[in-house]
């Protein structure tokens, strides 16, 4: 039912320089295929076919990626190589892309909005393709699980995670009260909160599912921690004037975005699915 799905990857990866000066951080290789492809794999295998990228200065390599290399796929044509371009043939001739910009960066929420025109009225998923994210083996994605709960509860959600209590002040941390297992009713959710004031430990992970009307609301959210418009905000107010769920994700999720979960997911990536 979820169609639609938005990747915002303006940010400048800066934890990962100098290898992302001038490559994106979402083209980072977890063995053979970049962060990015396996985010849009997740999305596909949860029935979407439509992506857009909030994208900004120095991403182009992106968009190469989820198009046709004419010159290549000459080269290689009829050598044992080419099946290394399968996967990624595959979604470009399945699926739709698109890019926009985000001219400044003023944080996800900022982002997610200027990805408004890509996806009209329509509920969409947000990945953030440096969170690497696996269902349990031979299970449902994350993605695929909260599309499940979109069908039956018609509302935002975020896939949540417990973290250690020194690590809240890292992520959006939620509390709320549960549904049933795993699944909250959000009641509060603040911003990189410092241990002592975080309101429980489990923090907001990259998967979300939002409703449009968070275009609106983030438009009259005014800028927060950082200085930067927060989709925690943002996503506040949505749950305050509505419903917005919690879901602990049943798989792994390795944050890239960092050096230690990036060699972490290389290594789970290699031993579990490269090597099987
Ligand atoms: P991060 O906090 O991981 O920032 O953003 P970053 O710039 O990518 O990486 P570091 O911290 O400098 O190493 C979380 C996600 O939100 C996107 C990023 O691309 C990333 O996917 N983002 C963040 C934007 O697209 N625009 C923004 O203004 C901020």
């Amino acid at each position: 039912m979820i169609k639609k799905c938005l990747f915002p990857v303006a940010g400048y990866g800066t934890r990962f320089l100098p290898a992302t000066k001038a490559m994106p951080k979402e083209m980072l290789p977890i063995v053979n295929k970049p962060l990015v492809q396996y985010g849009v794999e997740e999305a596909v295998e949860a029935g979407m076919n439509d992506f857009g990228f909030v994208t900004g200065r120095g991403k182009r390599a992106i968009a190469d990626h989820f198009d046709t290399s004419y010159e290549l796929e000459h080269q290689i044509i009829g050598t044992g190589k080419e099946e290394l371009l399968g996967s990624i043939r595959k979604l470009i001739e399945k699926n739709r892309f698109a890019f926009t910009r985000q001219n400044q960066m003023k944080g996800l929420g900022h982002a997610i909005l200027s990805g408004r025109n890509l996806i009209g009225d329509n509920p969409f998923a947000v990945v953030l393709a440096d969170d690497l994210c696996f269902g349990e083996a031979g299970g449902p994605g994350v993605l695929e699980q909260m599309a499940k709960l979109y069908a039956q509860f018609r509302c935002s959600i975020v896939a949540i995670q417990e973290v250690p209590a020194d690590q809240t002040d890292k992520y959006g941390v939620i509390s709320g009260e549960a549904i049933k297992d795993g699944l909250y009713h959000i009641t509060d959710m603040v911003e990189k909160p410092k241990p002592e004031e975080a309101p429980s430990n489990l923090a907001i992970i990259g998967r979300y599912i939002l409703t449009p009307d968070i275009f609106d609301i983030i438009e009259n959210t005014p800028p927060g921690k950082n200085g930067e418009v927060q989709i925690t905000d943002a996503l506040l107010t949505q749950a305050q004037n509505g419903c917005v769920l919690g879901y602990k994700f049943k798989g792994k999720r390795f944050d890239c975005g960092s050096i230690d979960g990036f060699v972490e997911a290389t290594n789970f990536v290699y031993n579990n699915i490269y090597k099987s």
